[in-house]
Formats: C-alpha cells, structure tokens, sequence
C-alpha cells in the first residue's frame, strides 16, 4: 500500500515538475525576458525589458516607421551597425541606438547617435530605410534597438533586433554559396507553378546554391511546391507581411498602383536579401523569378564569373541586359509541350524561343550579379551606392531570358529573333523538374507510375 502511495506522489512530483518546466520553458521562448542589472550612476536599476524580435516585420513604438533587421557594417567609417527598415518619410525623427551588451552580467550601453538615410521611394510615403549607427566602445553588443529620445533607458519600450553579421569575415574562396538568387516578394495569389520550379532547376544547374524568396502570400500549388523546396534547403522562404502594416502598391507607378509603398517593399527586401547573404555567398544575384540570368559563352554561373572578375579584377557589380520572350509565341514543333505537365498551371518556358531585341535608344531595366561586399545600398536596376566598379556585361556573353508578356506588343514573329539556349539544358533539366513536381502530387498520373 505505502509503496504504491510513494509511487503515487513521485510521479505527481515527476509531472508538476515537468508541467511548470514546459511552462517557463514555453514563456521564456515565447518572449524572451531579460531581467538584468544595469550599471547607473544612482546604483543598479533592474529592468524587466521588453521581447527581442522574431519577426521580419517590427514596428518601430512610437513612431509610423517599421524595422527589418540589423547588420555588423563597419565600412563606413565611423558607423558600426546598419538597420534596414521601411520609414513614412515625413515623419522622420532623431533616433539613438542603444545596445545590449554581452557580459556577465548583461548590460544596456549608453545611447549613440544615428545617421538615416533614404533608398529608392518611388513617390511613395513609405521608403526603404538605412538607420546607422555607432557602438560605444566596451560593448560586445549582441542586439540593438533604437529610442526617439537619448538616454531614455527606464523607458525602453522598443523590441530589440538580433546583430547580424557578426562572425568574422571569411577567406575569401569560403564561402557557403557561390551564387545567391534574391526573389523579392511574392504577392497576390501568384501560381506559376511550371516557370517556378522550371526556373529554379535551372538556377541550381547554372550554379546557385540558395534561392531567398520573401513570401506575402502564394497560390495553393506554388505554396506546396515552395514548402518542398525550403525543406529540402535549396529555398529560403523569408515571411514579409508587409500588408499586416502598411497598404502595399501592386506595381511601382504609384499612379497606377496607389499605397504605402513602392511594389510590396521590394527595394527593402533586396537590400535585405543582399546584406543577409552577404558572409555566405560570393556574389548575388538580383533578379525576379520570371528571370533567368544566363551565361551565353559558358557551361554556367561559376566559369562565366571566373573569366569576367579577373578581367575586371577591382568590379563588384555587374549589368545584365534584358531580354523579353513574349508568352504568346510558341515554338511550332511543340517538342517540349510534354503531357506529364499538363495539369501544372504556369508558363512551359522551354516553348518560347522568341527573343525581342532590345530598344537600345529606351532606358534598359538591368539586373545586376554583385559581390555583397562590394555594394552599400541596391535600387532594382540600377546601383545606389557602391565600392569598386561597375561593369555592362556584353549580351552575348551573358542575358536575361525573360518569359513574360512582350514588352514591344507590335513586333511580328518576323521581327523576333530565335534564341533556343534554354534548349541547351533540356536533357537536365526536364527530369529536375518532373521529380520536384512528382513530389509534390503536381505531375499528371499518366506518366507517373
Ligand atoms: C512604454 O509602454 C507603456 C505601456 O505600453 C506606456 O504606458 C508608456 O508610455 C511607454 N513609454 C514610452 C516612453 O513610450
Ligand atoms: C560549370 O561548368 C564547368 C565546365 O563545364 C564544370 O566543370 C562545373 O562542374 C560546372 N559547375 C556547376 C556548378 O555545374
Ligand atoms: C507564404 O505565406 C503565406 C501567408 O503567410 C503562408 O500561408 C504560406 O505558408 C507561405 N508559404 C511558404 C512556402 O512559406
């Protein structure tokens, strides 16, 4: 009897132990409180100090202005560290960086200054936002936050934003990728479902190791397809709820596409996407996911890379042109319009060989391939601020293969020129294809027992 009573009450003591464990456990991961001391001169003041964020999007308390993250950048002099954020431009105010610094115990720094400035804005209200700023010097500073008013600490309300960046910078032949793709924000209920995965199999056979895509929202199938890709490591989807706080434009003509802000923040993300790759990949490229920026001249990314930086050694970023096959031409032999692909909804990109020529005499919308290192602030097609020099990579060495509605609408068939490079990777590229879409449930039953 007293044995089973024993029994009885460890395993009560066993189970309420673990109960309250998983419950600090889950509040502590929920909103990481940091309960520390902090030197003053009127004695140590405890703080019971508001989360660190776990989200892409934060509001800035107290202000219109939202936060995306924060990097290690000293190469600006007199400025350690960079917070991308999306600022209402006519409401910007003085803010100050304070930090939390790793020691034992933690302490908060004195506030610093901060320098702000503007990216592309488009005319919208809202605009990418680079926020600079200073370390004090015997911090070892492990997150960042920013106040509206100087050595206001008592009122730290502000969430705290991670440093990123921080590891020391890695040889130069290092680095975890050589090419990063940066696919800026995917909105609406976008499923183009074939031209996704047909694009992405050929990012990974030219040589791209990673593809960040910053996801709104997407259509139920492109959804399914995108989940596999990120599990399996080749995507990284990043969340950008964008709508969640500001009235995002659909395009960037703010007459035509009227909001917040200019094409659901996409000069925030690239800049995002380029300061995030920045320690793990030799160069990244900017482009859409309707793009493909492909070498002419050579096998891939990597032998095109290797013949133009030592032909211009002291370059960080360079121009690719682009090039529109319109949609509605087809290739007449419809070799590639394959059945197994028949109830995948999307764009076949291998049935449009029709390249319109570029009118030279127009502005030309480049893409870019950049070293990160080499680049402060990116607009979309053209370079903001950078170190080095730029380079306009000739078209037949290198373009963009562009599959979409055609740009110059009255050129005739005549009139286009046929250009069936893609055809060069067929061979491996359609059975990359089939087996991702076989994974997912996409490929037509016929052809898959
Ligand atoms: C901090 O937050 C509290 C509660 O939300 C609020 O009452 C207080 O005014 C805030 N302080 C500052 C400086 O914003
Ligand atoms: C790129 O092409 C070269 C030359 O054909 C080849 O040796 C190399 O393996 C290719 N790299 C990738 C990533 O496919
Ligand atoms: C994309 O975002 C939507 C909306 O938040 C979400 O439901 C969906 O799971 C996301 N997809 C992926 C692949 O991350």
């Amino acid at each position: 009897m007293d044995r089973k009573k024993n029994l009885r009450g460890a395993f009560l003591v066993v189970f309420i132990t673990t109960v309250i464990s998983i419950i600090i456990f889950l509040t502590n991961v929920r909103t990481p409180r940091i309960f520390n001391l902090i030197p003053q001169p009127h004695g140590p003041v405890k703080l019971d100090l508001p989360e660190v964020s776990d989200q892409t999007i934060t509001p800035l308390i107290n202000t219109k202005h939202l936060l995306v993250s924060a990097f290690m950048d000293q190469r600006v002099t007199g400025f350690d560290i960079r917070i991308i954020g999306i600022f209402r431009r006519d409401s910007i105010q003085s803010l100050y960086c304070i930090f939390l610094c790793h020691s034992s115990p933690f302490f908060i720094s004195n506030t610093t200054p901060t320098n702000i400035q503007q990216a592309d804005h488009y005319d919208f209200p809202f605009t990418a936002t680079f926020v600079m700023c200073q370390i004090p010097q015997n911090c070892d500073a492990t997150h960042v936050a920013l106040l509206t008013q100087p050595d206001n600490v008592k009122d730290l309300n502000q969430t705290w934003l991670p440093i990123r960046n921080k590891v020391a910078t890695k040889k130069e032949d290092d680095f975890e990728f050589d090419f990063t793709v940066c696919v800026s924000n995917l909105f609406g209920g976008y499923n183009n479902v074939l031209q996704f995965a047909q694009t992405l199999e050929m990012y990974r056979l030219l040589g791209v190791g990673r593809v960040v895509i910053y996801n709104t929202s997407c259509g139920p199938e492109l959804n399914r397809l995108l989940h596999s890709y990120s599990q399996e490591g080749f995507v990284e989807m990043v969340p950008w709820p964008i709508d969640k706080h500001l009235k995002p434009a659909w395009g960037w003509n703010i007459l035509e596409h009227p909001g917040d802000v200019h094409y659901f923040g996409q000069v925030t993300t690239l800049n995002e996407c380029m300061y995030r790759s920045m320690r793990r990949s030799r160069y990244v490229l900017l482009n859409d996911i309707d793009e493909i920026i492909m070498p002419y001249q050579h096998d891939n990314l990597t032998t095109l890379m290797d013949t133009l930086q030592p032909q211009h050694p002291n370059t960080g970023v360079f121009f690719i042109e682009n090039h529109i096959f319109p949609k509605k031409h087809f290739e007449p032999s419809q070799r590639f319009h394959l059945p197994q692909w028949s109830g995948v909804p999307g764009i076949n990109i291998l049935e449009h060989v029709y390249r319109e020529e570029p009118d030279r005499t127009a502005y030309q919308p480049y893409k870019l391939i950049v070293q990160p290192r080499m680049v402060e602030e990116t607009s979309i097609h053209e370079m903001r601020k950078n170190f080095g020099e730029r380079f306009k990579v000739p078209p037949e060495v290198c373009r963009i293969i562009h599959v979409r509605v055609p740009l110059q609408g009255s050129l005739t068939l005549e009139q286009l020129k046929v250009d069936k490079r893609l055809w060069d990777f067929h061979e491996r590229m359609i059975p990359n294809v089939d087996n991702v879409l076989r994974k997912v449930g996409l490929l037509s039953s016929d052809q898959q027992k």
